[in-house]
């Protein structure tokens, strides 16, 4: 019996998504293996979810660091945005979908749990909130905060009727919500805000990007990330913060926090070097110089 015209249809929409779950599955190791992340779990979750999915119907824009410029993929394609490329969501202001290799580095730095609460600042459009809810499972939930209105209308909309995932629209350094085992922070602050500090349940970690100003955006000096952007993971034990450095980064600036203080402190610091050392934070600015890589006014990073 000849098929249909539907059930070809049918059939080849099929044969696609079973070739990128393919390519997928390439993408996810690869992803893993550039900064030698070897987490089967974070693995599983990037050879899950669908980049396209969150991203809206292609061509997408993609930035090459040889050109300095957005390209468009040659085609609506999908299987373009399974690379270690930043896909620009809104090109004209640098913000972009994060690089997938670095990501796959800080969820794995910050080991979300099946069962967990994960509050995600800075979604977007929520490929990385999706990452996460794929490794928090049913049991867990996300909570998704996004600045831009635009963005969080789309995050919202991606997200729609799924029980675990709550999306919110405004500044995640001020938005109160409930205790949290994860805080996954994807834009550059200045400083630790202190919902963030006083929402983390015992035990849990934040991801925490610092950047100086000149952390984003054109870089005519020719700084080297190294001292112009630090991730660092935070992780409670009661009333201590113990504290690592993760990777260098530049990143889209975070709107409410920010802070002029923080930031010549954080610029001292960058210049002095020695972040590798950092092993602690303190909500407190009154620790001797020689203890610190960065001492601000109200709060520290420290050696010991
Ligand atoms: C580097 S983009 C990353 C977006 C997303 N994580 C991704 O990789 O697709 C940083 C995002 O943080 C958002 N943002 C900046 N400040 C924020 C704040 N205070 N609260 C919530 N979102 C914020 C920006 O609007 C932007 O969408």
């Amino acid at each position: 019996m000849t098929p249909t015209s539907e059930q070809v249809a049918l059939h080849t929409a099929w044969f696609l998504q079973e070739e990128l779950a393919i390519v997928r599955r390439a993408y996810a190791k690869q992803m893993l293996s550039v900064l030698g992340v070897t987490d089967p779990r974070v693995e599983a979750a990037f050879a899950a979810v669908r980049r396209e999915a969150y991203l809206g119907p292609g061509p997408w824009p993609i930035w090459y660091l040889q050109r300095r410029d957005y390209v468009p993929t040659p085609s609506d394609d999908p299987v373009y945005l399974y690379q270690d490329a930043l896909v620009g969501i809104i090109p004209e202001r640098g913000l972009n979908n994060g690089q997938p290799s670095l990501h796959a580095m800080l969820i794995a730095a910050a080991v979300p749990r099946p069962g967990e609460h994960v509050v995600h600042i800075g979604a977007g459009v929520g490929y990385y909130t999706a990452i996460l809810a794929h490794m928090v499972g049913e049991s867990g939930r996300v909570t998704a905060i996004e600045f831009d209105g635009g963005l969080a209308e789309r995050l919202a909309a991606n997200f729609a009727g799924q029980p675990n995932l709550r999306t919110l629209k405004g500044d995640g350094a001020q938005i109160e919500f409930d205790p949290a085992d994860v805080i996954y922070v994807n834009a550059g602050t200045t400083r630790p805000v202190d919902v963030w500090l006083d929402r983390l349940n015992d035990g849990g970690r934040l991801i925490l990007p610092l950047t100086s100003d000149k952390g984003f955006g054109e870089n005519p000096e020719n700084i080297p990330i190294q001292r112009r952007g630090a991730v660092f993971g935070i992780k409670r034990r009661g009333n201590e913060f113990l504290a690592k450095w993760i990777s260098a980064v530049a990143i889209f600036p975070c709107e409410g926090a920010r802070d002029a203080g923080s930031e010549r402190a954080l610029a001292a610091a960058f210049e002095k070097g020695g972040w590798e050392q950092v092993t602690r934070l303190y909500r407190r600015g009154d620790l001797p110089d020689e203890q610190c890589w960065l001492n601000a006014p109200d709060w520290a990073l420290a050696y010991a």
